[in-house]
């Protein structure tokens, strides 16, 4: 991935490939182009395109771009570099497309590698943050350099706590201290490159979800068992 990708996908003209499987809203594979050579590919989520919801207001393809500059401001670097800007249809989120190997997710990487199963435990604590509602397995993805990437952070950061997540392995045991210090930063003040793109009452709640985990200091659990996304992968 190049070093200024922010830079491209910010100022690269977009142009769109193709509308992206199976996904309920609008979603396009775009090719990043500048001078006529392409020097990437992104997801487009324009606003135009969303279904509308019930439970969120329209604007989800903010809520991408947050979901990014929170993973960045924890140093977590689970988002794919993803911007805000105009499009060929108009505003939108605008991220990385991952090279992923796209038979893996989130139940393959945990059943086949031990050895990655600490950077999966830091997709729990930043989607409890986060408030993600929509962590499916596919939202995990592996790329060549086995780095683990989240997508679809579109149904993340409401006010009220409604986390679903197929993410329940590390549930009770301890944060490691890394990851505590991540919440900490999110717990002292949420960073204001976040908070411009959420409601007032969902910036306290994501501080008070932070606050909450550093008093714990445990991975959270699922009393109820029925924290899960639809359909699961
Ligand atoms: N940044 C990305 N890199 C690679 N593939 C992606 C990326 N974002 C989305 N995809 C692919 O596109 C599919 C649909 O995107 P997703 O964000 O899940 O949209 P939807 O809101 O429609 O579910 C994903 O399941 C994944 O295969
Ligand atoms: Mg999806």
């Amino acid at each position: 991935m190049p070093a200024d990708e922010l830079t491209l996908l910010e100022q690269a003209e977009l142009h769109i490939e193709g509308r992206m499987p199976w996904s309920s809203n609008a979603t396009y594979l775009a090719n990043l182009v500048v001078d006529d050579q392409q020097v990437g590919q992104a997801i487009y989520k324009p606003l135009r395109g969303e279904r509308p919801l019930w439970d969120f207001e329209p604007g989800l393809h903010r809520r991408e771009v947050a979901a990014y500059r929170l993973s960045e401001a924890m140093g977590l670097g689970i988002v794919p570099p993803t911007v805000l800007r105009d499009g060929p249809v108009g505003e939108g989120s605008v991220q990385w497309f991952v090279d992923a190997d796209h038979q893996q997710h989130y139940f393959t990487v945990y059943e086949a590698r031990p050895d990655l199963h600490e950077a999966l435990s830091a997709f729990a604590v930043f989607d409890f943050v986060a408030n993600n509602t929509d962590r499916k397995s596919g939202h995990v993805l592996i790329d060549a350099h086995d780095h683990l990437w989240g997508i679809d952070h579109g149904l993340c950061f409401a006010a009220d706590f409604k986390l679903r997540t197929v993410i329940w392995e590390f549930a009770g045991s301890s944060i490691p201290s890394s990851l505590l210090a991540a919440v900490e930063t999110v717990a002292e003040r949420v960073p204001l490159d976040v908070a411009t793109l959420l409601a007032d009452d969902e910036v306290d709640a994501l501080q008070e979800r932070a606050q909450w985990l550093l008093e714990r200091r445990t991975f959270p659990a699922d009393p109820s068992g029925r924290r899960y996304p639809w359909p699961l992968v």
